[in-house]
């Protein structure tokens, strides 16, 4: 993996500049690795869109938050505004602002919606722009599902080659994500446990209080199913579950991702869940239902789904995975917790419960290792659970966003958290049944953990979900 790697000379076009992604996340995650000094001065940032709302530039500045005192005029300095660029036309234009590459790396970023990509990749090669160095960044969902995912990705590919192509999944770019290869294959003490020997059973789970309120366009076409776990859960099941790669080279990564996707038990029908949020309270507050948050009053698009997944290879066999997702859910945590099996033998008259590892993925970024140990006192043994803690933000500060780590690869050019064509081919095709189910969710109140049925998927099994709060 990259350490303090340089980042070379670059033009990084922002595709769909006036929209949501590039001003809730691209161009702060910009700002931040300006002030930290990651870009070199010489680094063009193309912000490029049809057009742009009244007083842009002023708003992009309180979306980065940056304060009078900052250096953001010499960030502002390095961006050019290019309005009238329609990204599926002709980028004559953004081809005259970016001149000959000479040796700057080209970095594309589509910001924009997928059904867009193939005739950008058509257009950015007409422009005479996609020769390498050039890369173009795509973000998570291509298309909707196998069918249109591989129509994309052919015609991405009639202009791109593999290399060219980085599809983000920004929760790759997550510290702690990142930090799973290295809890795993860097701690001696927990990897000769991860196996059906020791674990059994496994959550992950990615809780939102927010909801779909502001997104309705996208989420309605969408749905927890495309938006979540397609990507982000399939992705943190892979890390969580993968064989050690034979180094941390990007293909050496993605070819034990790839192997744990392939080893997926097909999905049935009653191994899963979907739940759509109604009218309730988070946090204490009334929160709409998510009909009236997009206004869609017959929708039936799943806010909420949950998964029991099955490995079928020889560490896994038996141990259920549990995923699972979902929006105004009762707070906001996303957490992957292995569930020890017990000790063979109760000497404790049952007392001793089983070690958990809590991986906490955001907020309070660390990891707990829940553990038995004797209560003091003379009266004789009895059990109290005692947790370990480990927070990883302490001491560090501010965590940085995912999109910082996965801007400075792009322009980089490492692809180790980035996901490969048959990454993406795997998960569409083995999500294809909840996909195709057609299955109308269950209600749940918002600022609850789910539906029920969500909670029968475990309970049937003697288990139940851990909630984190
Ligand atoms: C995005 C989804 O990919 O991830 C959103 O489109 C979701 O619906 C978001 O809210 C969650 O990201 P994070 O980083 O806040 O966990």
């Amino acid at each position: 993996m990259s350490r303090a790697i340089a980042v070379p000379d670059f033009d990084l076009v922002v595709l769909g500049a006036s929209g949501d992604l590039a001003r809730r996340k691209i161009f702060p995650a910009l700002w931040d690795l300006h002030q930290d000094g990651w870009l070199p001065a010489s680094g063009r940032i193309i912000a490029a869109a049809r057009q742009f709302p009244p007083e842009f530039q002023t708003q992009l500045r309180r979306d980065c938050a940056a304060d009078s005192n900052s250096n953001w005029s010499q960030f502002a300095d390095n961006i050019v505004f290019a309005e009238n660029v329609n990204a599926a036309a002709d980028l004559a234009p953004l081809a005259k602002i970016l001149g000959p590459a000479g040796n700057r790396v080209r970095v594309f970023y589509a910001a924009l919606p997928p059904s867009l990509y193939a005739p950008l990749a058509d257009s950015i090669a007409t422009a005479g722009l996609s020769e390498h160095p050039a890369r173009l960044v795509l973000e998570k969902p291509i298309g909707r599902d196998l069918e249109s995912y591989r129509a994309i990705n052919a015609a991405v590919a009639r202009r791109f080659a593999e290399d060219q192509i980085f599809r983000i999944d920004h929760y790759l770019g997550k510290e702690t994500v990142q930090n799973l290869l290295v809890t795993r294959f860097a701690n001696m003490a927990w990897e000769p446990l991860w196996s059906r020997d020791h674990i059994d059973h496994v959550q992950i789970s990615a809780a939102e209080s927010a909801g779909a309120e502001g997104r309705g366009g996208y989420y309605e076409s969408s749905g927890a199913l495309r938006d979540m776990a397609q990507n982000h859960l399939l992705q943190l099941l892979c890390l969580t579950a993968m064989e050690p790669p034979r180094s941390l080279d990007p293909d050496a990564v993605r070819d034990e991702k790839v192997k744990v996707l392939h080893s997926l038990r097909p999905l049935a029908a009653e191994d899963f869940v979907v739940g759509q949020y109604g009218a309730g309270a988070v946090a204490g507050k009334p929160a709409a239902g998510y009909r009236e948050d997009v206004g869609v009053a017959e929708s039936r698009t799943e806010t909420y789904a949950a998964l029991r997944v099955c490995i079928d290879n020889w560490r896994w066999a038996g141990v259920p995975f549990y995923l699972r997702t979902g929006k105004r859910m009762a707070s906001r945590a996303t957490v992957a917790l292995i569930q020890f099996r017990r000790p063979p033998a109760d000497y404790f008259g049952g007392s001793a419960r089983p070690n958990r590892m809590v991986i906490r993925l955001q907020p309070n970024e660390g990891l707990e290792l829940q553990t038995m140990s004797k209560r003091p006192g003379p009266g004789g043994i009895s059990l109290r659970e005692t947790v370990l803690n480990l927070n990883y933000g302490e001491g560090v500060g501010k965590l940085p966003d995912a999109y910082e780590r996965l801007l400075l690869d792009a322009l980089r050019g490492i692809r180790t958290l980035y996901m490969r064509d048959d990454e993406i081919e795997a998960a569409w095709k083995w999500l294809a049944p909840a996909l195709d189910s057609g299955r109308e969710p269950e209600m749940y109140p918002a600022g609850s953990w789910g539906p029920d049925a969500a909670q029968i998927l475990l309970a049937k099994e003697g288990r139940q979900w851990h909630n984190p709060m």
